[in-house]
């Protein structure tokens, strides 16, 4: 097998450069779930380096990526050095705008970011939400280490409502989005997570395709298009409908019309029509 293929476990098991420190149930889930950027990614990006080995792995990785970036806030990581050009590391808190400036400078949008830093759920968030608008078209966000969200030591506990996964788990709305849009805001909706000015509210709406939640890790993926969440058209096939015939009304209305995204004027207003037209009888 081509070296640029191996699987991850394995560039793991036969890596002795620069330290590196996973769980091992993320490796074989990372084979899946990144298989199908795996060629194509070109830029990658992790924050929290500490020794630096997961860089140098990822180049190992991801055989077409030009940009493996890391960021950490520890300054001893500036002496990190490395053979490959392609590597880049950017020393500071991950989570301040300048730094994020810096780290977005480095590539054109990223294909993966892993976000491995302090754990700390409020952190772990305000990354995502910082480093989203940067993941490309059809990319992912990975949170690493999520089981930090129910440590009294990383500011977590699991009768808190603002930790990480609770904020990943309440952006499942976000996918739905097109059954409640115009009934409340996105703001309010995460209100409960005290978010900065950062939070480009409108922005999220549209960009999510799924999130996929393992033990101690979220995955949250970006949508190609806009329109790529979105419910569709109404598929009703078939001549005999002897339970139910109304179903051939809805057929003759023009399934298209079902399935496009139509707001509420006012909030509130009108959303149980709205609703409606999703409801399946
Ligand atoms: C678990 S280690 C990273 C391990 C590495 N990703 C690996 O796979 O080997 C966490 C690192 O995150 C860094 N870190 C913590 N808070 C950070 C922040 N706000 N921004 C950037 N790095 C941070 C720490 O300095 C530490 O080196």
């Amino acid at each position: 097998m081509n070296q640029s293929l191996q699987s991850l476990a394995n560039l793991y098991a036969e890596h002795n450069g620069k330290v590196s420190d996973k769980w091992s149930s993320y490796l074989t889930l990372y084979e899946s779930e990144l298989k199908h950027v795996r060629t194509t990614a070109r830029s990658i990006l992790e924050i929290g380096v500490q020794n630096g080995g997961s860089l140098e792995i990822w180049a190992k990785y991801f055989p077409a990526a030009q940009s493996i970036v890391g960021c950490d806030v520890n300054p001893k990581c500036a002496n990190l050095v490395y053979a490959d050009p392609r590597i880049h590391i950017v020393v500071g808190d991950a989570t301040q705008p300048a730094v994020c400036q810096q780290v977005a400078m480095l590539a054109d949008g990223f294909d993966v970011i892993v976000e491995d830093g302090s754990h700390i759920p409020r952190e772990v968030i305000l990354a995502f939400l910082r480093y989203w608008p940067h993941v490309k078209a059809g990319g992912v966000f990975i949170a690493e280490d999520l089981h930090c969200d129910y440590f009294p030591s990383h500011e977590g506990a699991i009768s808190r409502r603002d930790i990480a996964n609770r904020f990943f788990a309440e952006l499942v709305h976000v996918i739905n989005l097109e059954h409640w849009v115009g009934t409340t805001a996105i703001s309010t909706l995460l209100r409960e997570f005290a978010l900065p000015d950062v939070v480009d509210h409108a922005g999220l709406a549209g960009s999510i395709a799924s999130i996929s939640f393992h033990n101690s890790i979220a995955i949250i993926r970006k949508a190609s298009a806009p329109s790529d969440g979105l419910l569709g058209s109404r598929v009703i096939v078939g001549e005999e409908a002897i339970a139910d015939a109304q179903v051939l009304a809805l057929r003759s209305a023009g399934g298209d019309s079902l399935g496009v995204m139509r707001a509420p004027s006012t909030p509130d207003a009108g959303a149980s029509s709205f609703a409606s037209l999703f409801t399946r009888r």
